[in-house]
């Protein structure tokens, strides 16, 4: 049985109750965090703190809260769970009150619920599903103007991602004014002559922590890198289209409203980078790296 924390308890997932008059319920009013955890060890955890205190901010829920308390919270959920390889799934809301009210409450107590999921041990080397790729559609993004948060808010994501299995496809690039900037759960790269690009951050997309990761690893090999808007058709030009996120690293996408991306497989920048994203996981398991490592790469 899993364990799961809330509001400074740590019980049996199916223990974790809140009440149906928390604002997250109600009014999705509350922001989240997932947090790979590779080797018992908190990846890119800074980053994923930074981004929350931003979500906060943003949202103007104030919470004291300092990066080792984040830490302690998260490493018992890992030591309590005895995974090696996991996701962390950090929710905050603005907590619950005596009356469904649309104003803020003056002094709030936030509900801050976390659990853990279990992630495949390390893959020295793709297997044929990753080097099949995916099948993406676009669509219009309908989701509001305020992309840049964490927020729990997801019903459209929801939607255009059910609008892709529907086709018979695994995801939605989603689209605004023909400009393409990221999929429902993951950031948007292409490859075009050896240059891996991806959207510059605005409200339009989510800051990735694994984008932010992916071009620094790009940058350590050498690898060029652009950041600049895609419009929807250049993407049919492109050599590669990977999509990025905490759970999936970096997922090659071969088919784009049934056109053939590349050759139809994982082409070859992504399988340099899938080959450098692992030899780093090996070095996290060896204990090569560590939160002193330049770069900050795991508490
Ligand atoms: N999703 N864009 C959106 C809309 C996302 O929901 C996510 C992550 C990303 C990638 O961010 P990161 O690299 O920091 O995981 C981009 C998480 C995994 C989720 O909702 O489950």
């Amino acid at each position: 049985m899993s364990i799961a924390y809330l509001n400074g308890q740590f019980l049996p997932i199916e223990e974790a109750k809140v009440p149906a008059l928390d604002r997250g319920f109600l009014f999705g009013d509350g922001i989240y965090e997932v947090i790979p955890v590779y080797a018992g060890k908190l990846f890119r955890f800074k980053q994923h703190i930074a981004r929350l205190e931003n979500s906060l901010r943003s949202i103007s829920l104030p919470l004291e809260q300092s990066l080792q308390n984040w830490a302690d919270m998260c490493h018992q959920l890992v030591e309590r769970n005895q995974l090696d390889n996991a996701t962390i799934y950090l929710q905050i809301t603005r907590g619950a009150y005596l009356e469904r009210n649309h104003d803020f409450p003056a002094n709030p107590t936030p509900t801050i619920f976390a659990m853990i999921t279990p992630l495949p041990s390390i893959q020295r080397q793709p297997s044929s599903q990753d080097l099949q790729g995916i099948s993406v559609i676009t669509a219009e993004d309908i989701r509001w103007q305020r992309c840049d948060i964490k927020a729990i808010t997801l019903l459209a994501n929801c939607l255009l991602k059910q609008q892709a299995l529907e086709c018979g496809a695994n995801d939605t690039i989603l689209v605004r004014n023909g400009v393409a900037f990221e999929a429902t759960s993951s950031n948007l790269f292409m490859v075009r002559d050896g240059v891996i690009i991806t959207p510059p951050l605005s409200e339009h997309l989510l800051p990735g922590v694994t984008r932010d990761f992916v071009l620094w690893l790009a940058e350590q090999h050498g690898i060029l890198t652009e950041e600049r808007l895609i419009p929807e058709h250049e993407l049919l030009q492109a050599d590669e289209i990977w999509l990025t996120s905490s759970t999936k690293e970096i997922r090659p996408v071969t088919r784009l409203n049934d056109a053939i991306i590349g050759d139809g497989t994982a082409g070859p920048v992504w399988r340099q980078m899938y080959d450098h994203y692992q030899q780093l996981k090996v070095q996290l398991y060896r204990g090569e790296i560590d939160s002193n490592s330049e770069g900050e790469i795991a508490l």
